[in-house]
């Protein structure tokens, strides 16, 4: 097989996610024939260092032995059962390390398959616990501008990136933005809760929840803000009653620098959604995990038609369980939070030099992610994508959100291998200020 075959046969039968696939008229697609650690090997025997974790889900690398033993034994013994009127030991166990580890007050797991029907799951959850509570109107969702929470309607509909947004405006929820913090400091943090007070004096009684990406932005081009609003931000649903929701789906499991980002604001929401690295990057599976009070409002006889009916077919699948199950163990058993913070100011020294660059308006970092804005594009020149070819040919695979560039490396990432991730990208971005 060589990569033009692969390549061939794939764009007769594909339709890729996220593509404009005319695209690929000219810009060639990368077929990949294997991966371990942080690198993927296209058929031709190129290797590319994976600086966003194939979509922010890998943690540990890839074909990660441990984590492959653990699927492997898994695949013999069960592979999935319905989750309905049954269980699995895997699911148990994960569902048990989860209460532990999250902040603390979150004690019931509920499973589904990706990050944007777990977003569902919370916003459903959120309105339905209201009602069941004699709250009949609480069914507007406020979230953050520039906030991404996946693609379905639902999750899409508290959005705010035009993007993906725009096009399907007429079929989405009615649903509120509030201002996120303008930058990393306070000051914009305690600016941007008052927003949202105010918001709540006029309108709380229709509010249900607030849904926030806890310190870091993904999607909505890597925007970052200071704990101190998400303290705020609790404060205030406490006062009316409004639900927190975070959504942890890009940034839990160590990326910011804690285990989980709201540990950063010592806060416990009331539901955390978490996907992406919980299976370190391998099978697809989420979890929204919430408190008892509101599993408490939906337990009662069935007659009283209070019960969450909603269900998916491979909730809580027992090889993706397995998967979770040996990422945790890796967290237990090796210091990485530790690692991970000693590898960040590695990197952060690093990215000091990008700010020489005349090309460069800022950079950025919360824990392990890093982002660099450049200035001075117009999006029809689709900067980003020039970056993206210019980091493909120099074995790192980037993927810019429009003009910015940024890193989500695998934590196993060496020291060599963040020089080599990081300088291919100065390097493309100083080719272009020159
Ligand atoms: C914060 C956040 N929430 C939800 C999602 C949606 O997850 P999925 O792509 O698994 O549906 C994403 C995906 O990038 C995300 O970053």
């Amino acid at each position: 097989m060589t990569n033009n075959e692969l390549k061939n046969r794939d764009l007769n039968v594909l339709w890729h996610p996220c593509t404009q696939m005319k695209d690929h008229e000219t810009l060639p697609l990368i077929p990949i024939k294997k991966a371990h650690g942080v690198y993927l090997e296209d058929f031709e025997g190129n290797i590319y260092i994976d600086a966003i974790s194939s979509w922010w889900v890998n943690m540990f690398g890839h074909t990660n032995k441990y984590i492959n033993d653990k699927i492997k034994e898994q695949l013999d013994t069960l592979e999935h059962v319905i989750l309905a009127g049954f269980t699995h030991e895997q699911v148990v166990k994960l569902s048990e390390r989860l209460v532990k580890l999250t902040p603390q007050g979150l004690e019931k797991c509920f499973y589904s398959d990706n990050g944007s029907s777990a977003v569902e799951v919370a916003l459903k959850m959120s309105y339905h616990a209201h009602l069941n509570d004699g709250k009949k109107d609480k069914n507007i969702f406020v979230s953050l501008t520039n906030s991404y929470h996946g693609e379905t309607i639902g999750a899409l509909s508290v959005g705010d990136v035009e993007l993906y947004k725009d096009t399907y405006e007429p079929l989405l929820l009615k649903t509120i933005q509030t201002p996120v913090p303008k930058d990393m400091s306070k000051k914009s943090a305690i600016e941007a809760s008052i927003e949202f007070e105010n918001l709540c004096k006029e309108k709380s009684h229709e509010i249900s929840a607030i849904i926030v990406e806890p310190l870091i932005q993904g999607a909505g081009y890597m925007h970052m803000y200071h704990p101190h609003f998400l303290v705020l931000l609790r404060d205030i649903c406490n006062r009316y009653n409004i639900h927190l929701i975070a959504d942890e789906v890009m940034v839990g499991f160590g990326r910011t620098g804690e285990l989980f980002a709201c540990n950063k604001a010592k806060i416990t929401p009331d539901f955390i959604v978490l996907s992406k690295g919980l299976t370190g990057g391998y099978l697809p599976l989420s979890v929204v995990v919430t408190t008892n009070d509101i599993y408490a409002k939906f337990y009662c006889d069935y007659s009283e038609h209070k019960a969450f009916l909603h269900s998916h077919s491979y909730t809580g699948n027992a090889l993706a369980c397995s998967a979770a199950n040996a990422t945790l163990d890796i967290f237990e058993n090796d210091n990485i939070i530790e690692e991970n913070r000693v590898k960040a100011k590695y990197m952060a020294k690093k990215l000091e030099k990008f700010n020489t660059l005349s090309n460069v308006a800022s950079t950025r970092q919360t824990g392990m992610v890093l982002a660099i804005e450049l200035k001075g594009y117009k999006s029809e020149e689709r900067i980003g994508l020039k970056i993206y070819q210019y980091g493909l040919k120099n074995g790192v695979l980037l993927r810019p959100l429009g003009h910015i560039i940024y890193f989500m490396p695998p934590y196993i990432i060496t020291n060599d291998e963040i020089d080599k991730m990081m300088d291919t990208a100065y390097n493309a971005i100083k080719l272009l200020d020159s």
